[in-house]
């Protein structure tokens, strides 16, 4: 039976197993460069046995980033730390991804720490978001945004599929498109936030059209044979459930049909009024099963998914392809080691550093 050990294979990539890190901010970029930070913080993860590295949302542009400390992808010279971060994640073992993103009306904030709101008009630290009409996301994030112009829109797309072809000469080996969280695509799926009357809004078939296009176009760019994944909201927890989760199932059809290899189901986050059942363990994974079973496509999924049991039961019940584990890897970077301890399986394959493998092999055994 597949549990969570079990390797994972998807195109040309092949996961040693089912555990996979999502994206996870770390704010602490200048310029959108990497650092010492980003550096260590993924290596040792990689290094703790996961099958999936995903590298934190990649702005595609300056304006797309979530706080003036996001990772970039606009420019070429971003590459260089990029590829130093996917070789370190692959040379420990891992498949190195990235997660490629625009915040849309979310952008020009503060750190979740500096208060996660949005930055004052006239800080010039901040600058102008955009998203699909111009209606504020409210409470903590309140400035109106943008409403694009079809020429905005077209320089997003592009933007998406520059950030692609750069993601691969960096040596990614999994994309995943940001199309959740309320950012700029979850909005222009979201009648809430997307009140547009061309041909970017209204129904379905409008509201899915920025999404098609952008993987359309990323799809170009980015190798048949490495997988093209996005992380999609499919449900707001907004009493509109059951619709929702209609037109998210049909919106990853197409984008099945549009050449997408796996969906990381999420929230939609879109608004900040809404009963989210936090409480809940692995929340998602039965819609996310809805999911697989109605788009016909591989699925992951995150929150609450951490303890080992319920890890392994996800993936045993085949409600998840991978499982996303977020930050029990922050307080634990080996994580997959103690499930495998806890789980009774076999340590993950493991590409031990020679420094670690002269005392651990070598000597195994001869120590006290
Ligand atoms: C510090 C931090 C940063 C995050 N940044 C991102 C991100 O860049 N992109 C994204 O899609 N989700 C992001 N998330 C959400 C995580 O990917 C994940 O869904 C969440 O932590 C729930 O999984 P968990 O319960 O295993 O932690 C972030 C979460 C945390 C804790």
């Amino acid at each position: 039976m597949t549990n969570l050990f079990s390797p994972f294979s998807l195109k040309d990539v092949t996961l040693r197993n089912r555990i996979a890190v999502p994206p996870m901010c770390q704010y602490s970029a200048q310029d959108g460069f990497t650092n010492d930070w980003h550096q260590i913080h993924y290596a040792s993860i990689a290094r703790g046995g996961a099958g999936l590295v995903i590298v934190e949302a990649t702005a595609v542009s300056p304006e797309g980033r979530i706080t003036p400390d996001c990772l970039g992808l606009w420019s070429d010279e971003h590459t260089a730390g990029l590829a130093r971060i996917a070789a370190s994640i692959k040379a420990a073992g891992a498949v190195p991804g990235i997660q490629i993103a625009h915040a849309g009306r979310k952008a020009s904030a503060n750190r979740p720490w500096d208060g996660d709101d949005h930055i004052a008009a006239d800080d010039p630290r901040g600058w102008q978001p955009i998203a699909p009409s111009a209606i504020a996301y409210g409470e903590n994030l309140p400035r109106v945004p943008k409403a694009m112009t079809l020429e905005d829109i077209e320089r997003v797309k592009a933007d998406f599929a520059a950030a692609a072809k750069r993601a691969r000469d960096a040596g990614f080996e999994w994309l995943e498109l940001h199309f959740a969280h309320g950012y700029l695509a979850q909005s222009f799926f979201s009648a809430h936030s997307n009140q547009r009357t061309d041909q970017y809004g209204g129904d379905l078939a409008g509201r899915s059209r920025f999404l098609l296009e952008t993987l359309a176009a990323v799809r170009a760019e980015w190798p048949e044979n490495l997988p093209l994944t996005a992380r999609f909201g499919v449900i707001e927890y907004d009493g509109r459930d059951e619709e929702t989760v209609a037109e998210s199932i049909e919106l990853t059809r197409n984008m099945r049909k549009g050449g997408l290899d796996l969906l990381n189901v999420s929230a939609n986050f879109v608004i900040p009024d809404t009963q989210i059942p936090w409480a809940t363990p692995a929340f998602l994974a039965p819609i996310a099963q809805r999911v697989r079973n109605g788009a016909g496509l591989p699925v992951a999924s995150a929150w609450g998914i951490d303890d080992p049991q319920v890890a392994n039961r996800v993936v045993q019940d085949e409600q998840l392809d991978l499982v996303m584990i977020g930050r029990a890897h922050l307080t634990d970077p080996h994580y997959p080691l103690t499930l495998a301890k806890t789980l009774d399986q076999p340590r993950p394959t493991w590409v031990l550093p020679a420094p670690y493998a002269h005392w651990l092999e070598r000597y195994r055994g001869a120590a006290a």
